[in-house]
């Protein structure tokens, strides 16, 4: 297919033409007037014209785009050398063993991978393995991932993608939209898990591992409240079963309580996963085990990945890791998110259209409903505060089963600066979407 002749040859349009020639159709843009960037820096992305916009969206470049650490360390490493782990090389140990003291004694080993998919997949292959069963329980909106395994427990892609006979889903743990309690919510979760145990368990499948992602992202941020996780792994491992955390979205600080997000739920993980902000944009995921579920799945299945653990992965993960800890991103996230979410909760006080806003640390969800008291999801709002922010220069999305949470997660360097602007250009939105 060729762009119209009508397209001015360097636009914005013949590059959306061409874009979908070859890319084909399974691709997505965001907003109804896509970005072009060409440049990245700090909390701002820069487009083809050299205007500026603050990006209160992307996790991945949690210590700043272009961050010169991680440009610098990678690059130095490409000309040193970039290869594999089936060598000796002391980076990809160091860094394993600094990565591993962030978390609790009990998950001991940790295996590389390039992408948030693969290391889930490795997660419940090792599951699998461990427990001798296939069911895995997940939540009703969740995404885990783009390989065949995960996109099967990825209910947010769609009915397109079908639901494999050996997955069972539980709500996402929505204390808004169920109108409860945190002591109803817990129940109510807690019996919703003992359902699919048995179900797992009575279909023959049994239960291989609960798999969370700890912030809930796509079922429309919802860290809280912390008390249903520990209980409902105990759950799955009555029944031989393994709780999985996928990081994915909450970890490295992001939610401003420790690195990780299940700490903050008093629960113990069998396996952890991680990715995204990992190496702040350069590709690098890893999966953290018990190392007793690696003891007979090791010798027995042989595990590479070419670029999984590469040298120049780890030299960006590495330099992402002193960053967070250097700069203290992690106490930061914790005070700039409560002041944004603060903030954020006084204009909805006085806008019914806003049933809801959650969050924890730099992970803010704002959920708009048609009318006061009724909790209908109202996407199309979102949708229009979205873009019209989006116009106005401040990127974030939306989010949930029903597309009505808004969705703001910025770098981990975000500023107060920062959080003002996003708050004062929210409000201008909201005014103008008033009709
Ligand atoms: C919670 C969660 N898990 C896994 C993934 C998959 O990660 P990746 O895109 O690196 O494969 C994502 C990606 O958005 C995610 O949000």
């Amino acid at each position: 297919m060729r762009a119209s002749q009508s397209v001015i040859p360097g636009s914005d349009e013949e590059l959306m033409a061409r874009r979908a020639a070859s890319l084909g159709p399974a691709y997505r843009l965001l907003y109804n007037d896509p970005v072009h960037f060409v440049r990245g820096s700090g909390v701002h992305l820069y487009d083809s014209a050299g205007e500026e916009y603050l990006d209160a969206y992307n996790n991945v470049p949690c210590i700043g785009h272009s961050h010169p650490a991680v440009a610098n360390a990678v690059s130095e490493q490409l000309r040193l050398i970039n290869t594999n782990t089936r060598y000796l090389q002391d980076g990809v140990v160091d860094y394993a063993e600094e990565l591993l003291a962030t978390f609790p004694p009990e998950l001991g080993n940790v295996m590389f991978t390039c992408t948030g998919s693969e290391a889930n997949d490795l997660a419940v292959r090792v599951a699998n393995f461990v427990t001798g069963n296939s069911g895995l329980i997940i939540t009703e909106n969740a995404y885990h991932g783009t390989t065949a395994v995960m996109a099967g427990v990825s209910p947010s892609l769609g009915p397109g993608v079908p639901r494999p006979a050996n997955v069972r889903l539980i709500p996402a743990p929505d204390r808004y939209m169920l109108a409860v309690s945190d002591d109803e919510l817990r129940e109510y979760m807690l019996a919703h898990v003992r359902a699919a145990v048995d179900d797992l368990v009575a279909s023959g499948y049994g239960v291989s591992a609960l798999i969370l992602d700890t912030l809930f992202s796509s079922d429309g941020i919802l860290p809280n409240p912390v008390s249903w996780i520990a209980p409902a792994a105990e759950i799955v491992r009555g029944e031989g079963g393994l709780f999985i955390a996928d990081e994915v979205q909450a970890g490295f600080g992001r939610l401003g309580a420790g690195m990780w997000g299940f700490t903050r739920h008093g629960v113990s993980a069998d396996i952890v996963t991680m990715g995204k902000s990992m190496g702040n944009g350069y590709p690098v995921a890893a999966a953290v085990f018990r190392p007793e579920l690696l003891e007979e799945f090791g010798p027995t299945v042989r595990y590479f990945n070419t670029f999984g653990g590469s040298s120049a992965a780890i030299s960006a993960a590495a330099a992402v890791l002193h960053t967070i800890k250097n700069e203290d991103l992690v106490a930061h996230s914790k005070v700039l998110g409560y002041q944004i979410r603060t903030e954020v909760q006084s204009l909805a006080s006085s806008d019914p259209r806003i049933g809801c806003v959650r969050g924890q640390g730099l992970a803010l969800g704002v959920a708009f409903v048609s009318q006061e008291g009724t909790r209908v999801p109202d996407p199309a709002l979102a949708s229009r505060v979205v873009n019209a922010m989006r116009e106005k220069h401040v990127l974030i999305s939306a989010s949930g089963a029903d597309g009505n949470v808004l969705k703001i997660r910025p770098p981990l360097v975000f500023g107060r600066e920062d959080g003002a602007r996003l708050v004062e250009v929210l409000a201008e939105v909201l005014d103008a979407t008033r009709d």
